[in-house]
């Protein structure tokens, strides 16, 4: 997040002795700092001060492999995915189906029943946006746990260490998630030079949820860490508690936004998807559609024109309320309009917007810059007739 947060205890000067308290017997050692940054030394980074050395690997276990099977590589069909058919599963990194894929990201849906608390989980491969679709609970991290609820998106940098505990509920957790190669930001356009977010941006700072409640535990033992690289989950054995940081500061860190906070743009006639992007990365953009007024022109169409994205796929998870240009769609559907086709409003929705004053829908919109492929997953709840949705 480009905007400097700390927790916890720090050395008045980076880069020099930062005692412990002296224990028992009197003696008195360092914390052990660890700078943990992004893209080399260029990208955002945070400094961190381990009780232990962060480097006590004990034993390395089993490696499961988990890169998705693609079932469609080549995909020029509209496609309608059934979100809430993907089957719970009790541990929360195996509740992951993934159902679109390509060399930039994982999207897919879980469904954890059980919160994960007996292991750590890194993702070194790639930033991670989890959008809270159902559950309340806790996302604890090295660097400090963010309290969430649903409509929240969780942004959780590459590298950061966590658990995740879910309230009890008779339903599971409802997640969509992206995993992204490249780091996930707020919208450039958004930000001064210096970081900050202007005042046309749809949100800013004080919508951001911080890590907070900073946890320091001195144990030793055997701590699994479970470390996605290369697209292999591998199994690493601690000695020391992950969650050891007494204090760090910077701004490499987790962070929550919820939809409810997004602050919509809206104009005269329609306006375009950009004025709903939420974040950015190198290879997608994720825009949130909430609730607004439509366009006030007398002669306003709210419903959107027909248009084509040659060059980029689009998802779009659907949250809550109606959504103004489809019929047919529920809450958890995923629909995907592929790039090199156009699409627009199904059948009747322009003539059904004209005369509205405003939208209840919420949505969750991902555009990608490379064509998406689909797994089997996917293929299994697809309705297979979607792409044939706007026939009169
Ligand atoms: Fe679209």
């Amino acid at each position: 997040m480009p905007f400097y947060h700390t927790l916890g205890s720090i050395p008045p000067k980076r880069h020099t002795q930062f005692e412990k308290p002296a224990d028992g017997s009197g003696r008195v050692g360092l914390y052990y700092e660890q700078l943990f940054g992004t893209i080399g030394f260029e990208g955002m980074s945070s400094l961190m001060y381990h009780v232990h050395r962060p480097t006590m690997v004990k034993a390395v276990g089993e490696s499961v492999d988990l890169n998705p099977a693609v079932a469609v590589g080549q995909n020029i069909m509209a496609r309608k995915l059934i979100g809430f058919q993907v089957e719970p599963a009790d541990d929360f990194l195996e509740s992951r189906v993934p159902l679109m894929v390509n060399k930039d990201l994982i999207l897919g849906l879980a469904a954890p029943r059980r919160s994960l608390t007996d292991y750590f989980y890194k993702n070194a491969d790639a930033d991670e946006m989890l959008f809270v679709h159902h559950g309340t609970g806790r996302l604890r991290t090295l660097l400090g746990t963010i309290p969430f609820e649903y409509g929240d998106y969780l942004i959780i940098p590459r590298g950061m260490i966590y658990q995740i505990e879910f309230d009890p509920s008779d339903e599971p957790a409802r997640l969509l998630y992206v995993e992204s190669h490249s780091p996930i930001y707020t919208p450039k356009r958004y930000r001064n030079q210096f970081g900050q977010m202007l005042e046309h941006a749809p949100f800013c700072e004080r919508d951001i949820k911080r890590p907070q409640d900073l946890e320091t535990h001195d144990e030793t033992g055997d701590f699994v860490m479970k470390i996605k690289k290369q697209g292999v989950l591998h199994t690493l054995v601690y000695a020391t508690h992950p969650f050891d940081v007494a204090g760090w500061d910077g701004y490499n860190y987790p962070y929550g936004f919820s939809i409810f906070n997004f602050e919509p743009i809206t104009g005269r006639v329609h306006q375009p998807p950009p004025v709903h992007q939420t974040f950015q990365t190198d290879a997608f953009v994720v825009c949130s559609f909430c609730p607004r007024l439509y366009d006030y022109h007398p002669k306003a169409i709210p419903a959107p024109y027909n248009h084509s994205n040659i060059d980029s796929d689009e998802v779009i998870y659907y949250v809550d309320g109606d959504f103004m240009s489809r019929n047919d769609i529920a809450r958890g559907h995923i629909t995907l309009h592929p790039g090199g086709i156009p699409h627009g409003p199904h059948p009747g929705a322009m003539e059904r917007s004209i005369g509205k004053k405003s939208t209840e829908e919420y949505a969750v919109m991902v555009d990608t810059f490379r064509p998406l492929m689909l797994t089997e997953a996917a293929l299994r709840i697809d309705d297979g007739k979607y792409y044939q949705s706007w026939l009169e």
